[in-house]
C-alpha cells in the first residue's frame, strides 16, 4: 500500500482560507491530503502549535497567510516571517526535513494557486515518507 502523507494546513482566515474555499467552489481537483485548520491570522501560529501538530502525527506542515502588506491585522504575518526560518532550524536540529514545512501566501482570490501547493506538498512528503519527530523528541535529553 503506497503511504499518503496527513498535512495540517494552517490557513488564515481572511485570505487563505478563503482562496481553499473558492478552490472548492471552482471545482478544482487537488490532493486531499491537507487537513485545514483555519485562524484568523498567520501570527497566531506559535511555533508550539507547529511542533504539536508533528507529534500528533502530521508528516508536513502547511502554513498559508495573506501576502506581505496584505495581513488584516498589519504585521502578523510579518512575524510568521520571521518564526518558520526558526522553526525550519528546530526541525532540523531533530532530523527532519525542512521542507516539510512550508510558508505560503495564498489571497482570496487564489485557489488555483493554493490547489498547486496543496499538490507539490503533497508529492514533497511524498517522496519524503513519514514523519519520524516522536522517535527524534523521544531520544531528546533535553525533553525527557
Ligand atoms: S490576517 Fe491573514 S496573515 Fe494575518
Amino acid at each position: 500500500m503506497s503511504f499518503e502523507p496527513k498535512i495540517v494546513g494552517f490557513l488564515c482566515h481572511w485570505c487563505s482560507y478563503t482562496g481553499a474555499d473558492l478552490a472548492g467552489t471552482s471545482r478544482i481537483k487537488y490532493a486531499p491530503n491537507v487537513r485545514p485548520i483555519r485562524v484568523m491570522c498567520s501570527g497566531r501560529i506559535e511555533p508550539g502549535l507547529v511542533i504539536k501538530a508533528f507529534e500528533n502525527g502530521a508528516d508536513a506542515v502547511l502554513i498559508c497567510g495573506c501576502h506581505p502588506g496584505d495581513c488584516h491585522y498589519s504585521e502578523g504575518n510579518y512575524k510568521t516571517m520571521r518564526r518558520v526560518p526558526f522553526l525550519h532550524r528546530l526541525l532540523e536540529e531533530y532530523g527532519i526535513s525542512r521542507e516539510r514545512l512550508r510558508l505560503e501566501w495564498v489571497s482570496a482570490s487564489e485557489g488555483q494557486r493554493f490547489a498547486e501547493i496543496v499538490n507539490e506538498m503533497t508529492e514533497t512528503a511524498r517522496r519524503l515518507g513519514p514523519c519520524r519527530i516522536r522517535e527524534s523528541i523521544a531520544l531528546d535529553p533535553a525533553v525527557r
